[in-house]
C-alpha cells in the first residue's frame, strides 16, 4: 500500500528499513514509479523533506556477513564458482539499492537541483531491477540469494561519508561504481564461456546502465565543485584520499569511464605505482 502524502525522503528511509531484498526492491521500484509520475503531473506532487535514516540499511537474516578476509575465495572456472560470483553480484547489487536511496535520505537538507533527485531515483530503481535480475540467474543454477555468505565492508563508503556529500559522491559513484566498469567485461567473459546466455544478457543490462550511475556522480560532483568554487580534480584526489582505505587498481576501462565523464586524471594519480606508472 503505498501512501501518496509520503516524502521522498521518507519513502527512501522505508526502502532502508527494509530488510528482505524482495520486498526492499518492490518497495524501491514502488517508490521510484511514483517519484516519476509526481514528475510527470501525473501522480499528485511528492515533496523532498527530510528523514533520519538508519546508519545502517536492515538486512535479511540470510546471507551471513563475514570480514571480506573470511569470504571463500571463488574459482570462476567451476559450477560452484561462477555461483559464487552471481551471489557476489546480487549482494552488491543490494547494497546499491540502499547506497542509492541513502544520498536521497541522508543528505535531502542539501538543497539540490530536482534533477539529483531524480537521478538518484532513477539509479536506485535500476539496481532494484539488477537484483532481481541477478536473482532469476542464481534460481536458474539452483541457487539464491542468501545461500553463501556474504563480505559485510560495503556500507563502510557510506558510513564514512555520511556527513559529506561531495565525499559520498566522489567514493561511492566515482570510485565504487566506476570499478564496475573495469571488471564487468570479464564477467561477461567468464558466463559467455559457460555458455549461459541469459546471465550474460543481465550482465549486458548491468553493464550498459552502471556507465549512467557513474555519470550521475560525476554531473553532481561537478556540480558541487562549481558551486563551491574549488578544483574538480584536486578535490577529488582529496576525499577519496580521505574517504577511501586504498589505492586504485588498474586496468581502467578508460573508454567507459571517459564516457562517464571520470577524465584519466582523476583516477591514474590515485594508483599505488602513480607516478611510475609514466601515465
Ligand atoms: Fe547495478
Ligand atoms: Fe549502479
Amino acid at each position: 500500500m503505498t501512501q501518496p502524502n509520503l516524502s521522498l525522503a521518507d519513502r527512501a528511509t522505508q526502502v532502508l528499513n527494509t530488510a528482505d531484498g524482495v520486498e526492499k526492491t518492490a518497495l524501491s521500484r514502488r517508490h521510484a514509479a511514483d517519484w516519476q509520475a509526481s514528475r510527470a503531473g501525473t501522480h499528485a506532487p511528492i515533496e523532498i523533506g527530510t528523514a533520519k535514516p538508519p546508519l545502517h540499511p536492515a538486512r535479511p537474516e540470510h546471507p551471513v556477513l563475514l570480514s571480506p578476509r573470511d569470504v571463500p575465495k571463488r574459482k570462476p572456472g567451476t559450477p560452484a564458482g561462477r555461483i559464487a560470483l552471481l551471489h557476489a553480484v546480487a549482494h552488491i547489487e543490494l547494497n546499491a539499492v540502499d547506497l542509492h536511496w541513502d544520498i536521497i535520505a541522508r543528505f535531502s537538507h542539501v538543497p539540490m537541483p530536482m534533477g539529483f533527485f531524480d537521478d538518484w531515483v532513477k539509479a536506485a530503481d535500476e539496481e532494484s531491477k539488477h537484483f532481481n535480475l541477478i536473482c532469476d540467474c542464481l534460481h536458474r543454477l539452483d541457487s539464491h540469494y542468501g545461500a553463501l555468505p556474504a563480505h559485510h565492508g560495503m556500507w563502510r563508503a557510506a558510513e564514512d561519508t555520511a556527513d559529506d556529500l561531495m565525499g559520498r559522491l566522489a567514493v561511492v559513484p566515482m570510485v565504487l561504481e566506476a570499478r564496475g566498469l573495469d571488471v564487468t567485461p570479464g564477467m561477461i567473459e567468464i558466463f559467455r564461456k559457460a555458455k549461459l546466455p541469459q546471465v550474460t544478457e543481465t550482465l549486458d543490462i548491468i553493464y550498459a546502465e552502471e556507465v549512467s550511475h557513474v555519470a550521475y556522480g560525476s554531473k553532481w560532483f561537478h556540480f558541487l565543485c562549481g558551486r563551491e568554487d574549488c578544483d574538480p580534480k584536486e578535490t577529488f584526489h582529496r576525499l577519496v584520499r580521505r574517504y577511501f582505505h586504498s589505492t586504485l587498481k588498474p586496468p581502467f576501462n578508460e573508454e567507459k569511464r571517459a564516457e562517464a565523464g571520470i577524465p584519466p586524471d582523476f583516477y591514474w594519480p590515485l594508483t599505488e605505482d602513480w607516478p611510475m606508472t609514466g601515465r
